[in-house]
């Protein structure tokens, strides 16, 4: 990377992070539409067509070997002298893609255990829908979280409202309801959401998009988080609370393998 680079210097830069299920891009036409829409919010230009951008992705994960991880891709405005506004006239955005395996057992493992999270207040921006890498408070939820033994944190609003994870889209049940933060800008439209939104219509589940409490989560039969990495991770203990008795729930388990028929 180049020490001028945007991203590096002023975040300048969005980026998307897509699974990889035996060889194949999981859900890869909605990853590189979020990706579009994130750039056009930025005004920033696509590095490449997307037909090209789809070729990079599937090379990089080939010569890589990878069945199944992730690929990472990140475009920032580019690299220009260092000074606030957009470089005038305009430069090339930078692209980097990378690929990584993962052993698949891990997640099977994490999801046959469940997870901790903790909470901890949503001191972001205002645009939070847009796949920016201006990660710092997400980190350091995170890392506090982690430092407290837990694998996630749950960040909240000004009204004790969970928005969403670090990293994933936050959920919970009760008495058979599926209820998540409808995605407006005060969170991201995870890919992974929208796939659980259709699986809930398909497996006639009922859905109620809205805000949740802490307290409400707290009392929760069962609770899970949703990403590219995590897919659907039942979560069993909220800052120290168990949920559902501290094991993952049917209805999450249900969930999961549900979710691998009805991602593309
Ligand atoms: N994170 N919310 C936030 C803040 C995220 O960073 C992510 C994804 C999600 C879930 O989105 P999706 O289902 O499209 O992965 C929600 C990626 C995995 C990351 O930063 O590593």
């Amino acid at each position: 990377m180049h020490v001028e680079d945007r991203g590096y210097q002023f975040s300048d830069g969005v980026y998307e992070v897509c699974e990889i299920h035996q060889g194949r891009l999981v859900d890869e036409t909605r990853h590189l539409d979020r990706l579009e829409r994130s750039l056009r919010e930025l005004k920033i230009r696509m590095p490449m067509d997307r037909k090209a951008l789809s070729h990079v992705l599937r090379e990089v994960v080939r010569r890589n070997r990878v069945r199944h991880g992730l690929v990472y891709m990140q475009v920032t405005r580019g690299v220009s002298r260092r000074d606030h506004p957009f470089p005038s006239p305009e430069v090339q955005p930078a692209l980097v893609v990378t690929a990584k395996s993962i052993d698949p057992a891990k997640g099977v493992k994490m999801a046959e255990k469940g997870i901790a999270v903790t909470t901890a207040p949503d001191n972001r921006w205002e645009r939070v829908d847009i796949k920016t890498v201006g990660l710092l408070p997400n980190v350091l939820a995170r890392q506090d979280a982690q430092e407290k033994g837990a694998q996630e944190a749950w960040l909240v609003d000004a009204d004790g409202n969970v928005t969403e994870g670090s990293s994933t889209n936050a959920w919970i049940i009760k008495d058979g309801a599926l209820i998540t933060r409808h995605a407006d800008r005060g969170i991201l439209r995870g890919i992974t959401r929208t796939v659980v939104v259709e699986v809930l219509a398909a497996e006639g589940l009922r859905l109620e998009e809205r805000p949740f409490s802490v307290e409400e989560a707290k009392k929760a039969d069962e609770a899970f988080v949703t990403s590219a990495t995590k897919i659907v991770m039942p979560v069993v203990s909220i800052d120290g609370q168990a949920i559902g008795g501290g094991r993952p729930g049917p209805l999450v388990k249900r969930l999961r393998g549900a979710f691998r028929r009805h991602s593309e």
